[in-house]
């Protein structure tokens, strides 16, 4: 079934886990993770980025999430990631999001708060959470990553935007990790007790286990997986070229990259302890 930001954090809030946000990118990516969470009776975020919505790409993707989701047994929320203005935000509510980011952690903190409020109420009055950021999470690649989101302004901006969940920089990026990460455990902690609301771990792919596990016991609630998604469809797709006997016919080819994108989402599924919880 399709359900909002609100109701799939809420259910990982009660139980004391984190929902996997599973980027996708093309209808195979969906299938495979759709097909992963049945299978595991597990909640899941499907998130698109924002140039997905430009580009014509989701005028055939959001319709077909949409039904996909509805037609799920298990809880899905279709959310927009990373969404940097209201008209990205305006188009996602028309094609069926039932959760939006809003991403203003580029802008001064005054500006940051006055977007994210102005989109936190429009999304109100259709019933629709926020995730909002502070501190920005930027890619593997950014020279400077050492501007971790503090308790201080984490409780200011949450109360200044009432969103619905926060996401927040505390060692993690976007991308493949060059080295492993080394999460601030003790800052999500402390940023969780200031602010009250559940947080959210961008940059999931790639981040151990062991760390997975421990920022989620301090209060993380839903973690982004991008680029692991991708990798998977991509070796899925080398292994079927490498394959002398492969079937030209497309439906066919596809078959294990989509299985391979399912086996990828059955194990973030189980790391972040999303399996089971759906019913
Ligand atoms: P990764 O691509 O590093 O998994 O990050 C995904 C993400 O955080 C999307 O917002």
């Amino acid at each position: 079934m399709l359900v909002n930001l609100q109701t799939i954090i809420g259910m990982a809030e009660k139980g004391n886990y984190c929902i996997p946000a599973f980027n996708v990118y093309n209808i195979e990516t969906v299938m495979g993770i759709l097909d992963a969470a049945e299978e595991q009776r597990a909640p899941v975020i499907l998130q698109m980025y924002p140039r997905l919505f430009k580009e014509e790409v989701g005028f055939y993707l959001c319709p077909s999430i949409v039904a996909a989701a509805q037609r799920a047994s298990v809880p899905v929320c279709f959310h927009l990631d990373h969404g940097p203005s209201e008209w990205e935000v305006t188009r996602a509510l028309r094609w069926g999001c039932s959760g939006i980011m809003l991403d203003g952690s580029s802008h001064d903190f005054d500006k940051n708060v006055a977007m994210t409020k102005h989109i936190v109420d429009t999304c109100a009055a259709v019933g629709i959470g926020v995730e909002g950021e502070i501190g920005h999470v930027g890619s593997v690649n950014d020279e400077a990553m050492d501007e971790f989101t503090t308790p201080e302004e984490a409780a200011a901006f949450v109360k200044a935007t009432g969103v619905t969940c926060l996401a927040v920089l505390i060692g993690n990026a976007h991308g493949h990790y060059k080295k492993p990460p080394k999460l601030d455990i003790e800052r999500v902690k402390a940023i969780r007790e200031a602010c009250g609301i559940p947080l959210v771990l961008h940059g999931g792919s790639g981040i151990p286990e062991d760390q997975v596990k421990a920022a989620i016991a301090a209060g993380i609630r839903k973690m982004n997986i991008g680029t692991d998604v991708c990798c998977a469809f991509a070796e899925g797709t080398k292994e079927t070229l490498a394959d002398p006997a492969r079937s030209i016919a497309i439906d066919i080819f596809m078959k294990k990259p989509i299985a391979r994108v399912k086996a990828l989402a059955v194990e973030k599924i189980q790391m972040v302890g999303a399996a089971g919880k759906a019913d």
